[in-house]
């Protein structure tokens, strides 16, 4: 989180911790990035993994890299039978195009390609 305070904030009775740890989603340059172990020795709670995650990385997060839980996002998007897919081993839909993750047409906001793709393995487009 960009806060002045983040370390201050993640260290506060909290229920569980949510911890972008992939950085994907970029990062503020005001310190190190903490990491799922120093959180752990801080942290009595939950700690939940996500950015980036697929189902081997996740098995190898939860067995040698200390988080409790790994959340999944975008994959959801393209994937609505993620789970059932990660539990019979069967092949991801890729991720999808930027554009499909929150979507608004000629500004009218849809569900278009974030609630509505069916559980088929069809490819999706990039939109025109
Ligand atoms: C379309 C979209 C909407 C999101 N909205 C939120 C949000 O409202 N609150 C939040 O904390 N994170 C939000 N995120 C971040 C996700 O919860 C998640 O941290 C991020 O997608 C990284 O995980 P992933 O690599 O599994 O997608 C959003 C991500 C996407 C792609």
């Amino acid at each position: 989180m960009g806060s002045d305070d983040f370390r201050e904030s993640f260290l506060y009775k909290l229920g569980y911790i949510h911890v972008m740890i992939g950085l994907g989603f970029g990062f503020h340059n005001k310190g190190k990035p903490m990491t799922i172990a120093e959180l752990k020795k801080e942290f009595p709670g939950p700690i939940i993994a996500n950015v980036g995650f697929d189902a081997d990385s996740a098995e190898r997060e939860l067995s040698e890299g200390g988080a409790d839980l790994v959340a999944f996002g975008r994959p959801f998007l393209s994937n609505p039978d993620l789970v059932e897919k990660m539990q019979e081993g069967r092949e991801l839909r890729p991720m999808l195009p930027m554009e499909y993750w929150y979507t608004s047409k000629e500004n009218v906001w849809t569900s278009e390609g974030y609630t509505d793709l069916s559980v088929m393995d069809e490819p999706v487009q990039a939109k025109e």
